[in-house]
């Protein structure tokens, strides 16, 4: 297990449409071990493999209060199969675009299919900010980022900010 550095836009990888896993054998298992723990080290409540430059279908996420007991979940190929009617607005963020939020209105509720750990076939079915974070996470396998749901303007100037902090960086 082992923190990975997570990329920011504008990393192209974060625009790739991620490739299917085979199955999950040792190899994915230990990504997405590495990924929770990228993830509760940022900290935040969801990564997608493409975060830490890999574009391959897997996501974790973890969305337990502070006083509850961890919740890891770990999928693979995860597939939305049925999205509600009903829809909530939520602040969004991502740790690929630290700083940066926006309100995001996204189906409430979410029906979704995947391989556990485990390469076993599973649903789950859930609502409120667990939806939220599997639409977020599944969106970065298809290259989509949150901001996309943003007006132009805003979008633009979190876009134009991140280039301008990404140079800086490489001095
Ligand atoms: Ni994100």
């Amino acid at each position: 297990m082992a923190i990975k550095p997570i990329v920011f836009i504008p990393d192209p990888v974060l625009r790739q449409v991620a490739t299917p896993v085979e199955d999950v054998n040792a190899g994915i298992r230990s990504l997405m071990d590495d990924m929770l723990d990228t993830m509760y080290d940022a900290p935040g409540i969801g990564l997608a493999a493409p975060q830490i430059g890999i574009s391959k279908r897997v996501i974790v996420m973890d969305c337990s209060d502070d006083d509850e007991a961890d919740a890891p979940l770990k999928m693979a190929n995860p597939e939305i199969i049925t999205l509600s009617d009903a829809s909530q607005t939520m602040e969004e963020g991502c740790l690929s675009i630290p700083g940066h939020h926006g309100e995001v209105t996204r189906p409430n509720g979410v029906t979704v299919r995947y391989l556990d750990e485990n390469n076993e076939p599973r649903e789950l079915t859930c609502e409120g900010l667990l939806a939220v974070c599997i639409q977020h996470e599944i969106d970065h396998l298809n290259g989509v980022l949150f901001i996309d749901y943003l007006s132009r303007l805003k979008r633009d100037m979190i876009v134009r900010k991140m280039t301008k902090d990404a140079r800086g960086q490489k001095g």
